[in-house]
């Protein structure tokens, strides 16, 4: 399609209307390495390549809409937290980013530990042989049989949320004759500068118990009086998509003077202190996000200077990334179906998935980043906004963005960054089927999670 097909949308910055696009690269072929898996790359004929696979290949072998994932860079981040972190700390990936059994094998054969937030992902690590005692089990409402199978399990800790939960888990723990690990999870009162829905470390939410009103002291209070609990540390997650460490300061911090308050009254100082995940990503060439190295030796530095001046012995720290290893290693491959200039707005290119693969854009405001990925185009950019085929207006998969005026059907278009929160809370919406997960490596390619099919929606439909 020639670039007099679409004469009405706007072209140039200066002409933009409101939004908060940036203006458009200087290069719309060129792949900014922040924003894209390590091994990704455009290829003699201009067509984008992860792992040495061409994305034609993959579209016309697996199909579109797809997440392709990029397990060298998976990998790759994953040892450099581990390694960042050294053996006096423990990571534990956060598995609600996005969890499969391929993923667990990796993270097992790199050295992370497991963070798992309900029976489903439990089910997951262990089925794929993640050992038990490296997992973390999460949430605010574990129902009995889920914290059952976990205590059964022998999982390395089980974080508490609530009073009722620490009676709970104490109580099914001394039932079957055993004494959990826990940590308690709880808020410390930090106002994370994030999304409001990924924010939580303020009082007023469901997670965790707060440090207000002496309430985190009550429930170790009460935890350490029960046989059942063996408490090994505190937790605090402040939030998720955060680039400033001052948020982490002030929970560790304040999580460090409830150790000490512990210790004054109980004269025991608790092993472990979890300052949960949260760590941002690039999802456009605006967002600078900090190294794993940065962040260790900031949350280190910060725990053993609270530590000191509480006259405490430094306990083990441990983290919860999640968004930070998986989120940058896959990017959704789409195919464009339509494309439909609207004069002096936008232009809007219509592709084969939408908010049932990515509602982070409809629910959180996100940004992301577009490329066209099946060929280069030396076209003038245009202002595009990529929405999905559901019917809802609000079916936005990026909202504001430049893609080359010469944008027609049956190209291919790639949004990078979306390794973490989208197969994971991917829908069904308008009878939609998931895409798969397709992982990368070395030139060769496999699905580690299958596409639904209109078979699977079926069975589920019993009539
Ligand atoms: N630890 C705990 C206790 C958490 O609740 C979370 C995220 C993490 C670790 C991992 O956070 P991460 O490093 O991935 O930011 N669906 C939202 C994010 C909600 C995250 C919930 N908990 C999103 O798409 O941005």
């Amino acid at each position: 399609m020639s670039r007099s097909a679409h004469p009405a949308g706007p072209r140039h910055a200066d002409v933009l209307p409101e939004g908060h696009y940036t203006a458009p690269a200087d290069d719309l072929n060129a792949l900014d390495p922040k924003v894209w898996a390590h091994t990704v790359g455009r290829d003699a004929d201009g067509v984008v390549t992860v792992g040495g696979i061409a994305v034609t290949q993959l579209a016309e072998e697996y199909g579109t809409p797809a997440y392709i994932l990029d397990e060298a860079d998976f990998r790759d981040r994953a040892r450099a937290w581990r390694t960042a972190f050294g053996t006096d700390a423990d990571v534990f990936y956060a598995g609600k980013a996005f969890l499969s059994r391929a993923v667990v094998r990796w993270l097992d054969e790199e050295g992370l530990n497991l963070d798992v937030c309900s029976g489903g992902e439990l089910a997951t690590a262990l089925s794929a042989g993640m050992p038990a005692e490296r997992i973390a089990f999460h949430g605010n409402n574990k129902s009995p049989e889920e914290i059952e199978r976990a205590v059964r399990a022998g999982v390395g800790r089980i974080v508490l949320d609530s009073f009722q939960e620490i009676v709970r888990v104490a109580h099914i723990a001394e039932s079957l004759g055993k004494r959990q690990p826990v940590q308690i999870r709880i808020t410390v009162g930090v106002e994370a500068h994030t999304h409001e829905f990924i924010a939580t470390a303020h009082e007023d939410q469901k997670f965790g118990i707060p440090l207000a009103g002496g309430q985190a002291a009550e429930a170790v209070r009460r935890a350490l009086q029960l046989d059942g609990l063996d408490v090994i540390g505190i937790h605090s997650h402040i939030g998720s998509q955060i680039f400033d460490m001052s948020g982490f300061e002030v929970a560790a911090h304040r999580v460090v003077g409830l150790l000490k308050d512990v210790r004054d009254e109980h004269g025991v100082e608790l092993a472990e202190i979890d300052l949960g995940g949260g760590l941002g990503i690039a999802y456009t060439s605006d967002d600078d996000p900090r190294e794993p190295h940065e962040i260790a030796k900031a949350l280190s530095e910060i725990v053993t200077r609270e530590c000191e001046g509480a006259r405490l012995r430094t306990p083990r720290i441990s983290v919860e990334p999640g968004r930070a290893i998986v989120g940058p290693t896959a990017f959704t491959l789409y195919e464009v179906g339509t494309v439909k200039p609207l004069e002096g707005l936008r232009t809007y290119v219509s592709v084969d998935g939408g908010m049932s693969d990515n509602i982070r854009t409809a629910l959180y405001d996100a940004e992301y980043s577009v490329a066209l990925a099946s060929r280069t185009s030396d076209a003038e950019p245009m202002l595009v906004r990529v929405v999905g085929k559901h019917c809802e207006s609000g079916d936005i998969v990026v909202k504001d963005a430049f893609l080359p005026g010469d944008l027609a059907p049956g190209d291919l278009i790639t949004v990078p960054a979306t390794g973490a929160y989208c197969r994971s809370m991917a829908s069904n919406y308008n009878h939609a089927m998931r895409p798969p997960v397709v992982a990368v490596r070395d030139g060769a390619a496999r699905v580690i999670v299958r596409r639904e099919t209109e078979e699977d929606l079926l069975r589920l439909d019993v009539g």
